[in-house]
Parts: C-alpha cells; sequence; structure tokens
C-alpha cells in the first residue's frame, strides 16, 4: 500500500462505466486529492496551512488545541509558519487513508493507529466523525468536485468515525454510539 499515485486516470474510468457500476475506490480519492497535494514546495505548503486556517475558522474552539494557532490566523498561508510541518503531517495522514480506502486491513490499522496517536489531544470524539465533512468542504474550496468522488469522502468518512469511535471504545475513552 502506498501513497496516491499523480498520474491517475479516473476521469476515463468515469467515462467508461455507467453510474450504477461506478465503484468508489481509493483512485478516486486520490484524484481528488491532486488539489491538496503533500510535498517540498510551495503549493504543498499552503495546502496544508490553509487547511489548519480553514479548520480553525471554522471550528475556532480547535485552535486551543495548538500551541500558536492564534498569531497563525494573521498569517499568509503561502508563507512557511510553523504550521508547514504541521499541515504537511495532515495531508500525509490523508493522503494514507485515502489510498488505503481498498484494504480494510490496513485502512483499519492506520486510522486505529491514528486515533491512538491522539490519546492525549483530547479531540471530542464528535470530530472524528465531523472531519471528512470539514475536508470535502475544503476541497471544494479548491476545484470543482465530481459526484462520485463525494460520494466516495463520504464512504471514507463513514468508515473512518467508525473505526475512530472503535478505537476509542478500545482504548477505553469516550466515543460515540452508532
Ligand atoms: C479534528 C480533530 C483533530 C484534532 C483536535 C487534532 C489535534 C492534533 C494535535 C493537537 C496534534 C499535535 C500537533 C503538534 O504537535 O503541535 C495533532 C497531530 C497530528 N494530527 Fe491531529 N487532530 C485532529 C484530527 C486529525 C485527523 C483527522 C488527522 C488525519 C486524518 C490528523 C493527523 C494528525 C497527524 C498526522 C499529526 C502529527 C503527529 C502524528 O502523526 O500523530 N489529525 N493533531
Amino acid at each position: 500500500m502506498g501513497l496516491c499515485a499523480s498520474s491517475r486516470n479516473v476521469v476515463d474510468i468515469k467515462k467508461k462505466l455507467p453510474d450504477e457500476e461506478k465503484q468508489l475506490t481509493s483512485q478516486i480519492l486520490c484524484d481528488s486529492l491532486s488539489v491538496a497535494v503533500v510535498g517540498i514546495g510551495e503549493p504543498p505548503v499552503e495546502n496544508g496551512q490553509e487547511f489548519y486556517q480553514f479548520l480553525f475558522h471554522i471550528h475556532p474552539r480547535l485552535q486551543a488545541h495548538f500551541v500558536g494557532a492564534d498569531e497563525f490566523m494573521g498569517q499568509d498561508p503561502k508563507q512557511p509558519t510553523k504550521f508547514a510541518k504541521q499541515g504537511q503531517r495532515l495531508l500525509m495522514a490523508i493522503h494514507t487513508i485515502a489510498a488505503a480506502f481498498d484494504n480494510p486491513e490496513a485502512f483499519h490499522k492506520n486510522v486505529s493507529d491514528l486515533i491512538k496517536r491522539h490519546r492525549d489531544r483530547n479531540v471530542d470524539p464528535f470530530l472524528w466523525r465531523e472531519f471528512f465533512g470539514y475536508f470535502v468542504t475544503f476541497l471544494k474550496t479548491k476545484g470543482e468536485m465530481a459526484p462520485i468522488e463525494e460520494a466516495a469522502w463520504l464512504q471514507l468518512g463513514l468508515r473512518f468515525n467508525k473505526v475512530a469511535q472503535a478505537t476509542l471504545q478500545t482504548m477505553g475513552m469516550p466515543f460515540e454510539e452508532d
């Protein structure tokens, strides 16, 4: 299982398959991440920082989790700040989860490990349910999203939440019931 590759032919797949046969796949998710690439250049840094500013804007309370978030909100997302690295880590985690979408075991392991690494971060359980909704809204600010892409993210968000809440439960932490 690797990260999303850059060259994908999702457009062809979309053209060839009738609606009812279209599958929600990792490939579709990865394709839609072309507007939120990871890497060391300017666009990746901007993507990560823009997403954190977007998240802190819609959920100002989340700023309290991150040292320096206050100051960061007034900064230009194109310029690297202390959120450049964190932005990349977050995007990288999303790419990895998207790339694992077709492989239930890898998907489960990735998400479960992520939740365990957030053990001491005081994340309200409902945020794991909501997170990919925010992320999709963010992607839509960067370009048009095909309905099949949106459906794939919705499905990923549901699966993500299921694993997240189950992991919280096994850790003996507060979690949301189905
Ligand atoms: C919305 C709820 C979330 C909150 C409040 C939250 C909070 C945090 C905090 C406070 C840190 C430490 C930052 C630092 O060291 O300065 C962190 C690290 C990190 N977060 Fe989150 N997080 C959330 C959701 C997510 C999601 C959904 C992902 C990925 C899909 C993610 C991926 C990461 C990664 C990759 C790191 C770097 C450390 C590691 O790998 O564990 N976070 N998060």
